[in-house]
């Protein structure tokens, strides 16, 4: 019997080519844009797939691991996150996890750091008015925005895109850092002059700019709230490419409205992906649409590493991105 895959949503070919040259029977969902869960559960149920490349727009419980079948040794998922999988059911069941690490860090960095730019530098504004047909004279007082070199970044967890975010600012931008996470890294304090603080409540009151970088977690859920906004310097603002519900969006509305804080930029929403439509009359939030992975380069990685994944697990291997929840 043939080994057959599935695949949710189509996905650059690197990964399809590379499963299909294995001799798989690689099925890609037609649907353009993500399967709903209904679709899901009757793409998999009765159809044998040994296993499921998904998506993090599938939502993957035991439910969804029932309907793959017990013959489905992996889900692989195209994402570093994994908050879209129930791990708990995942174990239960002995089915492989797998996420795409490492190749986007530096794609997800830099558009971590395009948005802190255009957002300090107001480009997005400064974009809207030129559609607009406002721009009628330089002016010394036009659009004035603020120096991103030289000010303090807070890090809201250190990980590999925390860490690269910081990187660049040091050494691209004389900032100075001021880092939040669990576990503290004196190598990286050593090697960046950072300093770390044991809170979050420590890093806002310091920061010019914070940027999180930690996992959707029950303990991260909402970290940023309007308690914690208040906390933040008036002229500081706020940057999120890591998971939506990280930030209450209710508060930070407030927040921005209120000038509580300078600005925001976000890329990742709370309810993705609708998001309120009040925030579309802010000037001082930047909104992208959850693509700070999104190069052509880094999905076609993401593509191969996902499937790399699925074709070590299938050949009897521990495949290497396995997540491992302790
Ligand atoms: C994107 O959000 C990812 O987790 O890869």
């Amino acid at each position: 019997m043939s080994t057959k895959i599935f695949v949710t949503e189509k996905i650059p070919d690197k990964g399809i080519i590379a499963l299909q040259k294995q001799g798989y029977e690689v099925a890609v969902s037609e649907k353009d844009g993500p399967l709903t869960r209904e679709e899901l559960m009757v793409a998999l149920t009765g159809k044998e797939y040994n296993a499921v490349l998904s998506l993090l727009t599938n939502k993957i419980d035991g439910e969804v691991f029932d309907a793959a079948g017990k013959q489905c040794k992996i889900f692989a998922n195209f994402a570093v996150g994994f908050d879209n999988i129930d791990m708990k059911a995942a174990r239960e069941r002995s089915i492989y996890i797998t996420n795409t690490p490492d190749v986007l860090t530096e794609t997800v960095a830099e558009h971590t750091f395009g948005m802190m730019l255009a957002l300090a530098r107001r480009m997005s504004e400064g974009d809207r008015f030129m559609r607009k047909g406002l721009y009628k004279a330089w002016g010394p007082m036009l659009l004035l925005g603020n120096d991103v070199s030289g000010k303090t970044l807070g890090i809201v967890g250190l990980g590999r895109i925390g860490a690269r975010v910081a990187h660049h600012a040091v050494r691209g931008f004389d900032m100075k850092i001021v880092y939040y996470d669990v576990v503290r890294n004196e190598q990286f304090e050593k090697d960046y002059g950072a300093v770390f603080v044991p809170t979050v409540e420590d890093l806002l009151p310091k920061a010019d700019f914070v940027s999180i970088h930690v996992p959707l977690l029950e303990s991260t859920q909402h970290l940023m709230n309007d308690v914690r906004f208040k906390m933040m310097k008036k002229t500081s603002f706020l940057i999120n490419t890591s998971r939506g519900p990280i930030v209450e969006e209710e508060a930070l509305y407030r927040a921005l409205y209120d000038k509580t804080i300078a600005g925001a930029a976000l890329d990742v929403y709370e309810k993705e992906p609708k998001i309120d439509p009040l925030f579309f009359e802010l000037e001082n939030i930047l909104l992208t649409p959850h693509t700070a992975s999104a190069t052509i380069e880094t999905r076609q990685k993401m593509s191969e590493v996902a499937a790399n994944n699925i074709i070590e697990a299938l050949a009897g291997r521990v495949p290497p991105n396995i997540i491992v929840i302790k």
